[in-house]
Formats: C-alpha cells, structure tokens, sequence
C-alpha cells in the first residue's frame, strides 16, 4: 500500500523555512507484517518546537519523527497491541506506518535518547471536557512536562513568585495555571498584548511583552515590578536575555528549571553575562527538564486523574490550534516560528 510522509529534505539552522526544509514523498509500505509488527494509521500528529533539533539530527531523505496518535489497522499474532487499539508514540510525519512499538534508540544526532514504546491510549480516560486528543497536549507530552517539574522539582509553595518564559505555549500555559492553583503570584512572558490579555484571562498575575521590552535594563525593571520579592522559580523555555535578568532576581533557594533555550537553539544567540555568581549567593538550584523520564505508566495515570480532575472541575483550561489534513503539517510546524501569535495552545493536525 502507499503511504506520504514529509521527509527532510535540507537541514537548515535558525529558523525554519518549512518549505525548504520538507518535501512530501509517496513510499510503498510493506505491509506483509512480522508477526510483532502492526500496521498504523495516524489519526493527529503535533508540532512541537523541540522538533528543530530532532529535525537537524534526523538524515537527509528519511520522514520528519513526531509524536502522534495512531489507529492499529492490523497486527501480527504477537504484536503488543490489537487491531482497532489508539496508540500515542513517536509515530512521524507519515499517514500509515508499519511498527512493532517497542522503545527505540536514537542515536544520529547530538544527544542519545529513547523514544518511549508506544503506549496505548484507553478511550475511556477521556471525556468531552477532555477529548482522546489531549493525550499530545495537556495530558500528554507536555501536559508531562509541566506537571512533572512541578511535582518532581518545583513543589511550588503559597505566596512564592513563579515566573515563566514562552508562557503562552502549551506547557507554560500548564505551569502557570498549576503555579496558580498552589497559591503563588504567577507572572509569564508573551509576544503581543492579545497574548498577554490571554494569559491574565487564564489566572496569570502579569504578563511582559518580550517584544516591546526587551533592552536588559527594561527587562530588569519590569522583573522588579512583577516581581518585587524576588523570583522563586524560573520556569525557561526561552533564554536569551530575559533569563540572563531573570538570574540577577532569583531569591533565596530559588529553583531554575531548563525545558528549553529557544534563544540559543533557534535564534543562535550564544553569548550572555556570566550566570554563575546570582547562582552561589541566592543558593539556587538549576535543573535541565527532560520529561522523557517521566513517561511512565504510573506517571500517565496520575497526570491525567489530577490533571483531568482540575479541568473538569474548570481549574485548569487548555486550547488546541487544529489544523487539517495530511499536506497542512509543515504550515503547522512553522507556525510556532512565524505566527505564534495566533496559536493560543497546542498546535496539532488532524489528517
Ligand atoms: N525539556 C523537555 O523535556 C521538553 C519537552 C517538551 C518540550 N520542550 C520545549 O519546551 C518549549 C515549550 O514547548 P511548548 O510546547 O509550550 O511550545 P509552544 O506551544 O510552541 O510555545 C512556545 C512559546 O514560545 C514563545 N516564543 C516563540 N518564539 C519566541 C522568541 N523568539 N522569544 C520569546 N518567546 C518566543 C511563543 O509565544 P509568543 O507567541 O507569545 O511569542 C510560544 O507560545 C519548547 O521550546 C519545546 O521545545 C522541552
């Protein structure tokens, strides 16, 4: 049978030029399958920014990695799972694919890391207020991200300042409405006051537009005025110079969590102040997240029992920006670079 997939057709640093980047391509599947393998269908996949670097690292000619949701349309005798089953894993750009599951090493790139076995997805841990869909957005990766440093690392406390950089993506959102219902002062970062009115709608206490404050000394100033006793956690996603301000207000045994450096991986800004000695007299802690570690069933299960509880109970509140059909994938990546401003969630498609 034929399957599309987007492949990688050049490796481009900076920012992505999507267009460039991939090329659809119409491979035949063989579908005689081992008596492990299954063959996929995938339903939605998401674009998330972490796929600059998996795609830098992913060989020229073979299809984009991604998470997704899949539908087993068959499987072997031995296969994990059966057909019919709903699958979330590292499924990719591609329509139909055939897989066993099973945990697999990535190694061309950088960084050695696993792609967790497929998990199943069981229908009835979903609701209407929370849609099998949420299982690649608040109730999956980085629903585990969010709730995952703040359970594991942060345990914010009442009355501490949390501050969030890139708040308005899908895990700061999380972070921010969690830090919220802890009982801290929560303040984040956004790109145009759309964003930012958003934010304080969801519970955010202040917001600053890193596009119109953006001078070092202006940061440090609109730090000092959302947060005049000192930040307590730093949830960074960004980097750059507002986390360079961020490290000169940390208060004491204050907690630094490292999701990501959109400064440094997409924008190539390498240099900065020395951070060191804001790390020695505060006696803060720094921690680099990777939510990988968390993805255990155990883990998933807590996730969306505490997670879902808050939503339905309207606690928590979370968006998705759905784009349709197979050929749409790269407009939606590149959203996350271009057009962020009229993303308000987790950015998915739907083939
Ligand atoms: N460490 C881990 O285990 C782990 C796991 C998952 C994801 N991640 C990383 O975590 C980060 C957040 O993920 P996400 O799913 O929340 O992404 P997302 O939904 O795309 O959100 C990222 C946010 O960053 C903001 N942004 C974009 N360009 C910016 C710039 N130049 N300066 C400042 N802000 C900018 C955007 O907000 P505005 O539109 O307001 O600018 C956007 O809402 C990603 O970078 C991802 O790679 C890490």
């Amino acid at each position: 049978m034929k399957t599309e997939q987007w492949v990688v057709n050049e490796h481009i640093e900076g920012v992505p030029n999507a267009d460039k980047i991939y090329k659809k391509v119409i491979k035949t599947l063989d579908t005689n399958l081992r008596p492990s393998e299954m063959l996929l269908k995938t339903l939605y996949v998401s674009v998330d920014p972490y796929l600059h670097g998996i795609c830098l690292d992913t060989p020229i000619g073979q299809h984009m990695g991604a998470d997704s949701i899949m539908e087993v349309v068959e499987a072997g005798p031995k296969a994990m799972y059966k057909k019919g089953d709903l699958l979330q894993g590292f499924g990719g750009w591609q329509s139909y694919l055939v897989s066993d599951g099973e945990e697999k090493l990535w190694q061309t790139g950088t960084f050695p890391m696993v792609f967790p076995k497929y998990r199943k997805l069981n229908p009835s841990d979903y609701t209407d207020e929370y849609p099998i869909t949420t299982s690649l957005g608040i109730l999956g990766g980085p629903g585990m991200t969010a709730w995952g440093t703040m359970t594991k690392y942060f345990n914010v406390a009442l009355g501490e300042t949390v501050v969030i950089s890139g708040a308005s993506g899908a895990i700061g959102q999380i972070v921010g409405q969690l830090s919220k219902l802890a009982g801290a002062r929560v303040v984040g970062t956004a790109g145009s006051a759309e964003k930012a009115e958003y934010l304080k709608s969801i519970g955010f206490d202040e917001v600053i537009n890193y596009k119109e404050v953006c001078e070092p000394e202006a940061i440090q100033a609109a730090l000092k005025a959302a947060a005049p006793d000192g930040i307590d956690k730093y949830f960074d996603s960004i980097g750059g110079d507002f986390t360079d301000a961020v490290f000169a207000q940390l208060a004491l045994h204050s907690k630094v969590a490292i999701c990501w450096q959109w400064a440094t991986q997409v924008n190539q800004e390498y240099g900065g102040p020395r951070i060191l000695p804001y790390i020695m007299f505060p006696r803060a802690t720094i921690r680099g997240i990777y939510a990988l570690e968390w993805f255990t069933e155990d883990n998933w299960s807590a996730l969306i029992k505490e997670v879902g509880s808050h939503i339905k109970r309207g606690e928590i509140t979370y968006h998705h920006d759905m784009h349709e059909g197979f050929d749409s994938i790269p407009t939606a990546y590149q959203s996350l670079f271009n057009n962020s401003d009229k993303n308000r969630g987790k950015v998915l498609v739907k083939l």
